[in-house]
Parts: structure tokens; C-alpha cells; sequence
């Protein structure tokens, strides 16, 4: 039996960066999530007879809102809903499962870094038939339709068991529990050298932050590659995530940090965020910065089974170091420069133009699915490591060594008034004009620009993707607000300098100077009263 809710639009579901992201609070508010699911479905064609994968994190209401998307999927027409066991699918992992069921598409429950827990942050995020988040298009209509839809639809059943496998109906729809690793790790084991991996006896120590990617870390490294039993730490999904933040950065990952900087260190060390997408990568004594990270997995990707016949080309997002463009200048084929959001690469990866993608906040990934993928990252670097005999830290000096170094940190202002963010960024639009020319201490403006996207692939234009300010020598400072926090504003600073000898120097006293130029452009302690950020990645 379909039965009809009536229910009156909530104005603040506006998807972002990655999907609708709440506190918990507000997903709990009666018919929120239910708006949400059904709008998604009402803007989407084909559900008649299709398939639909479902799966989330593991955070707290990640199996209430699962049991309520299967009811509403029945009503939808859906004929099958392929959902991980317990609730559970990384990110990467329901896009692969997307793409080889052949599904329309896929909800992803998660707030990705966000931490979790009754009083912290929910997500729902949609993925089309390639396994990519919904492009702008959709979530624009998705949006439009969450402001007029006065019902949502349901099945009226009981809730079903989420850790049993195998099938069961819920009206007419067949609800297909599966083992949430088993297709994921067939898939890297192509991709990758596994008997060569385990041959290497590396150490490594992997940081899963209580979160999605521990059951994925066990079965991979531990059972498939031999690592020792205790090479995963925080292993088990916690729906508060232990209490941290499930952001793989060095501030909320510090301890891996000391463990990677001890002096009886592992040979590799990685983490990876609430939903499996993000990855930390710490060689012994050796840190290195997302957007290096891209860079060097690109130069050496020919070195895995799965990219031996080389790249088609490489794109990152643009606030990310411009480090990747080198590799792809020295192999000879295209650099992409987007806006900020895994979505934005979806087309290039389906056109074939890019193989290898990567962003400054710790996404790296390639055209094997439409997400990012934390694992994927940690295994091409094991890869790497096995096929080359080299460490990371010598991989990294040998790299800039050959490239040059893309000097690079982020600066982030959390939790700054709207108001005032917003005062912020307007005020810089207004004189991007009159910048080229500027001097700051020994920097002079190049050129000012705010970033625009034209898509080669659909011609689509996305505009206003930030402020970016170069100077003359390949130097720069950009800034934009987050478009994934769920309170107040976010100002990212990122800022980057290229040097091609000086490749020894510490970040923070290569960074000096742009930062000071930073304020200066920006005002920034003027606007946000803060001296300091809160958090320098
Ligand atoms: C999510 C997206 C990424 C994006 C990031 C930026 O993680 O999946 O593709 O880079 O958000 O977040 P921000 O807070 O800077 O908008
Ligand atoms: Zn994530």
C-alpha cells in the first residue's frame, strides 16, 4: 500500500558543495529528510523499474533515514534497492556499485568530515547513473522542487533488517542487502599490484577515525596485502565517530601525524575521512600536501596495473597547486583547472579527457569511479613505493627536485559571521580591477580574477568559484568561502608559492610573505576580527 504524507516545503534545503548537509537536529524535524528523498526522486526521470543504491556512512540516523529512503523509493517505482549491509558504503564504494549495477542512481548519507553524533552533522547527497554527485543542473531543480512539494509518498512497511544479506521485498521493490567491500575491493585489486604490494613488507599505519573506511582497511590492507593485524587504527564505523572530527588532516589526524614523525616510524602512513572519500597521506618523516600528492601520483601512476598505458589527463580543482600542470606539461597531455567539487569533474573523467583527478582537500581519484577515493590514493602510493623500492620521502625530493616546488598551505577562518564573510568577498570583488600592478612588500599582482568554469565537455559556465590573486613569478593567494559547513562562514585562504630550486625550505617561512599580502588584499583580521586562523592545512 503507496500512501500520501502531506508536508509543507522547508526553505534551507539547498544542496551545496556535496548534497544537503544539517545538523542532525534539523534532519530530525518531522517530514525533513522525507522532503528531501522525495524531491530528489520527483526531478529525476527513468526510476520506473531502475535500480537505486543506498548506503551512508555509518553516522548517527544513517539507519532511520535508510530504512525511510527504501519506503520511498517503493513509492517512487524503484524495482530494486541495493543498500550496504549494517547501512554502510564509502562514498567511492556506492559509485562503483552505481556504475556496475547499472543503477540510476544512488543517495549517499553522510556529511563526509563533518563530525557526527545527536548533536552534530547529517547529510544526504545524490549520485546519477555514472556514479558522480548530481551536477548543477539537478540539484538546482532538486532545490526548486524541495520549496513547492506539499507530499511525499511511502510504501507502508516495516522497517527490514539492514545486517542480514540477501533479499527482501518492501511493497514491490526488492531490497538487496550487500557485503559493502567485496565489489569495492575487487575493483582495486585490478587497478593494483597486490602481489607486488605485499612483496614490499612495507609498514604502514592507517587511520580510519572511527568511520566508514575501516571495514574497506581491514579487508584490504590487513586480509588481502598482509599488513600486520593493527595496521588499521579506530577501525570500527562509530556513529559519533568516537567523538573527532573525521577530517583527515593533520589537525584531527595529529596522531597519526606523531606516529609518521617518530623515530621508529612506519613507512607509510594515511587516514582518511567519515565517508571514505578524503585521504591523508604521511610518508616516515615525510608529509605530503594533497595537491603534491596529486602531482606525484600522476608522475608515477604508470607504475599500477591499471594506468601502465599512462594518462589522458589531469585536473584539479583550482584552488589546488598548480604542481599537478607540471607533471601533466612534462608527459604531454592536458591540465583542467575547475571549480571546487568532486562534481565538477564527472564529465571530463566520462569524456575521456581526464584520467587523474585531485583537489587541495585531500581528494585525489581517477575515471575507475565518479567520487574521489581515499583507499584508491593510499594504494596507488603502496603501489608506487613497491614498484619504485623508494621511500615517500625520496619520492617527494626527487619529484620537486624534477618539477620545482609548489610551496602550499590553506588557512582556514571557521565559524566567521555570514555577514561578514559575505562584506569580505564583496569588497574584494569590487577591486580585483585595480589589483594587477599592486605591490606587496615583494610581490606585484599579475593578474586578479574571480574564477570562472567554462565545462569544454557541455559548454555550461559556472561563475563566482572564487578570488584568485597571482603574482608575477607563479606565486598566488586565493580565497573562498566553504561551501560544506553547516554553520556560520568559512573563509579558506590558500595560499601557494612555486620555487624551482629552493626546494628545501619550510613552508611557513616560504608562505610569509603572502600571507601578510593576504591580509593586506583582503582585510582579513579587519573583517573577521580574528588574528589567526583556526585551522592551516
Ligand atoms: C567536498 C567535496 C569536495 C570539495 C570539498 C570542498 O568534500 O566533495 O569535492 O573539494 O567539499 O569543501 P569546501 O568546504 O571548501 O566547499
Ligand atoms: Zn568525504
Amino acid at each position: 500500500m503507496i500512501r500520501d504524507y502531506p508536508t509543507t516545503p522547508f526553505t534551507d534545503q539547498k544542496p551545496g558543495t556535496s548534497g544537503l548537509r544539517k545538523k542532525v537536529k534539523v534532519f530530525q524535524q518531522p517530514n525533513y529528510a522525507e522532503n528531501f528523498v522525495q524531491s530528489v526522486f520527483d526531478v529525476i526521470d527513468g526510476k520506473q523499474g531502475a535500480t537505486l543504491v543506498i548506503g551512508g556512512d555509518g553516522r548517527f540516523l544513517n539507519r532511520e533515514v535508510i530504512q525511510v529512503a527504501i519506503r520511498i523509493a517503493a513509492a517512487a517505482g524503484f524495482a530494486r534497492a541495493i543498500v550496504g549491509r549494517g547501512g554502510i558504503l564509502s562514498t567511492p564504494a556506492a559509485s562503483n556499485l552505481i556504475r556496475i549495477r547499472g543503477a540510476l542512481g544512488g543517495l549517499v548519507l553522510s556529511a563526509s568530515h563533518n563530525p557526527g553524533g545527536p548533536d552534530e552533522d547529517f547529510g544526504i547527497k545524490y549520485n546519477i547513473a555514472n556514479g558522480g554527485p548530481a551536477p548543477e543542473k539537478v540539484t538546482e531543480a532538486l532545490h526548486a522542487r524541495t520549496l513547492t512539494i506539499d507530499r511525499w509518498r511511502a510504501v507502508e512497511a516495516d522497517d527490514i533488517d539492514l545486517d542480514a544479506l540477501g533479499e527482501v521485498k518492501v511493497g514491490e521493490m526488492i531490497v538487496e542487502i550487500v557485503d559493502p567491500v567485496a565489489d569495492y575491493a575487487a575493483l582495486m585489486e585490478k587497478l593494483f599490484d597486490f602481489p607486488a604490494i605485499r612483496a614490499a613488507n612495507l609498514t604502514m599505519a592507517f587511520d580510519a577515525m572511527s568511520a566508514v573506511t575501516g571495514p574497506y582497511a581491514h579487508d584490504i590492507l590487513e586480509n588481502r596485502l598482509g599488513f600486520a593485524p593493527g595496521t588499521v587504527r579506530n577501525g570500527t564505523p562509530l556513529p559519533d565517530f568516537g567523538g573527532h572530527h573525521p577530517d583527515p588532516n593533520l589537525v584531527h589526524a595529529h596522531e597519526l601525524y606523531e606516529t609518521m614523525m617518530a623515530p621508529d616510524a612506519p613507512d607509510f602512513g594515511a587516514a582518511s575521512d567519515g565517508d571514505g572519500d578524503r585521504n591523508l597521506i604521511i610518508g616516515r618523516h615525510r608529509f605530503v600536501t594533497p595537491s603534491d600528492s596529486l602531482a606525484m601520483l600522476a608522475a608515477n601512476a604508470h607504475l599500477a596495473p591499471g594506468y601502465k598505458d599512462g594518462l589522458k589527463g589531469i585536473a584539479r580543482s583550482m584552488p589546488t597547486s598548480a604542481a599537478a600542470d607540471r607533471v601533466a606539461a612534462k608527459l604531454g597531455i592536458p591540465a583542467y583547472e575547475t571549480p571546487t567539487g568532486w562534481k565538477f569533474f564527472g564529465n571530463l573523467l566520462d569524456a575521456g579527457m581526464a584520467t587523474i583527478c585531485g583537489e587541495e582537500s585531500a581528494g585525489t581519484g581517477s575515471d575507475h569511479v565518479r567520487e574521489k577515493d581515499g583507499l584508491w590514493a593510499v594504494l596507488l602510493w603502496l603501489n608506487i613505493l613497491a614498484a619504485t623500492g623508494k621511500s615517500v620521502d625520496t619520492i617527494a625530493r626527487e619529484h620537486w627536485a624534477a618539477y620545482g616546488r609548489n610551496y602550499y598551505a590553506r588557512h582556514d577562518y571557521e565559524g566567521v559571521e555570514s555577514d561578514r564573510a559575505d562584506t569580505l568577498m564583496a569588497e574584494l570583488r569590487r577591486k580585483l580591477a585595480t589589483l594587477p600592478g599592486e605591490r606587496f612588500g615583494d610581490l606585484e599582482v599579475e593578474t586578479a580574477d574571480d574564477f570562472a568554469y567554462h565545462d569544454p565537455t557541455d559548454g555550461s559556465v559556472s561563475r563566482n568559484q572564487g578570488v584568485r590573486v597571482l603574482f608575477v613569478g607563479g606565486s598566488r593567494v586565493v580565497f573562498r568561502l566553504s561551501g560544506t559547513g553547516t554553520s556560520g562562514a568559512t573563509l579558506r585562504v590558500y595560499l601557494e608559492r612555486f620555487e624551482a630550486d629552493a626546494i628545501d625550505g619550510d613552508t611557513t617561512d616560504m608562505l610569509a610573505d603572502i600571507v601578510a599580502a593576504a591580509d593586506a588584499i583582503a582585510g582579513i583580521v579587519r573583517h573577521t576580527g580574528r588574528t589567526e586562523p583556526d585551522v592551516v592545512t
